[in-house]
């Protein structure tokens, strides 16, 4: 699998990613043998990058990926997590990150994890209710981030590449992380394409193009939009049932409405399903790092790897991916 590197660190990342979040499940809610054989698959066919977090299960998913690599006995895979403020950790926020870094790493059962991620949406304006910080509120945040790195408990730090576009820019610009979350799939592909004032969705601004210039690795999220993307509004029973879109349309069915506009890439030969084109559509930009993809059982991080294997869609696939965007 191709490895591309994580914007100016040291890190090298998988074209794919694993997700261990609740969306897909697997590393939540599946039984033991099925995350095993799924990760050890992943592993064997060069995934090196698991993006966990403290809100995926209440701490299972860090706490599966962590044992299951013991398990394997694997040292060398990369390992993201993230860091999240509700309430009154607002007032405290140095503090609260301080510890919840340390109560990652119990979960994670490690001495040290690769990449800390900020899991709040950022905003001009601090919003308590909507979990969202303020860019000023990250720099307490990046206070303790550095501590983290100093006392070697956090290789690097990153922040949530979602919530309001110019806001994302300044923490960007104003705290140089080294990643970056960002949304991008073929429904909103704002992160990577300049598309005009009819698109109906919210507008990125090409921040994983910004980001990759600054030299900032960048992550991609919702490459299938939630499962959207595979066309039908049929779940995995191990899925989350109910999937809020992020950036995309109003609710679900209407992302899966949308994907008919696709179709085409299955008709005209260009792929076998909507699953492979939303895959093969995100490796296609080089500025991704990594995408990283949700998954419910051992069976789709098997096609996902086969579908990545294939490489990037060919270039008059995505012209024509392109002409759909600017349709108002
Ligand atoms: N920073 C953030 O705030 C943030 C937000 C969201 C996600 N993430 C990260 O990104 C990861 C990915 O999650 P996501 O929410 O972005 O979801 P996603 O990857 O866009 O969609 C996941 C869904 O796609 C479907 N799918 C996966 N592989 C498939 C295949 N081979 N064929 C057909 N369908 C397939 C599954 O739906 P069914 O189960 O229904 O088949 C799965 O639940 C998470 O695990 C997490 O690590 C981060």
């Amino acid at each position: 699998m191709e490895l591309r590197n994580f914007g100016s660190t040291d890190l090298t990342m998988s074209v794919l990613g694993f997700g261990c979040g609740t969306v897909g499940g697997l590393m939540v809610r599946a039984e033991h043998k099925e995350m095993l054989k799924s990760v050890e698959y992943a592993i064997d066919s060069g995934i090196n990058y698991f993006d966990s977090a403290r809100m995926y299960g209440d701490g299972l998913s860090e706490i599966h990926i962590g044992a299951i690599l013991r398990e394997l006995d694997v040292s060398d895979a990369l390992v993201g997590t993230k860091v999240r403020l509700s309430g009154s950790e607002f007032n405290n926020i140095e503090t609260t990150i301080s510890t919840q870094i340390e109560n990652s790493l119990q979960r994670l059962g490690a001495e040290t994890v690769d990449i800390v991620y900020t899991h709040n949406t950022v905003g001009k304006e601090r919003k308590v209710d909507d979990g969202q910080v303020s860019v000023e509120d990250l720099e307490y945040v990046v206070v303790a981030f550095e501590k983290a790195v100093k006392s070697g408990k956090i290789r690097y730090w990153g922040f949530n590449g979602l919530g309001e576009t110019d806001a994302i820019k300044s923490a960007v610009n104003l705290y140089s992380p080294s990643g970056i979350h960002t949304c991008y799939n073929m429904i909103n592909p704002t992160s990577g394409y300049s598309v005009n004032d009819t698109f109906p969705y919210q507008n990125y601004g090409e921040l994983l193009n910004e980001c990759t210039k600054k030299g900032i690795g960048t992550v991609g999220i919702r490459i299938l939009a939630g499962g959207a993307l595979s066309g039908t509004p049929d779940r995995h029973p191990l899925a989350l049932q109910e999937v809020a879109p992020i950036a995309t349309g109003g609710t679900y069915q209407e992302d899966v409405d949308r994907t008919v506009s696709y179709k085409f890439l299955v008709d005209e030969g260009f792929v076998g399903n909507l699953a492979e084109a939303a895959i093969r559509f995100a490796i296609s930009n080089t500025n991704l790092s990594t995408a990283l993809i949700g998954l419910s059982n051992f069976d789709q991080i098997q096609k996902a790897i086969d579908f990545v294997n294939k490489g990037p869609l060919p270039g008059e696939a995505l012209d024509k991916i392109r002409k759909l965007w600017f349709v108002a």
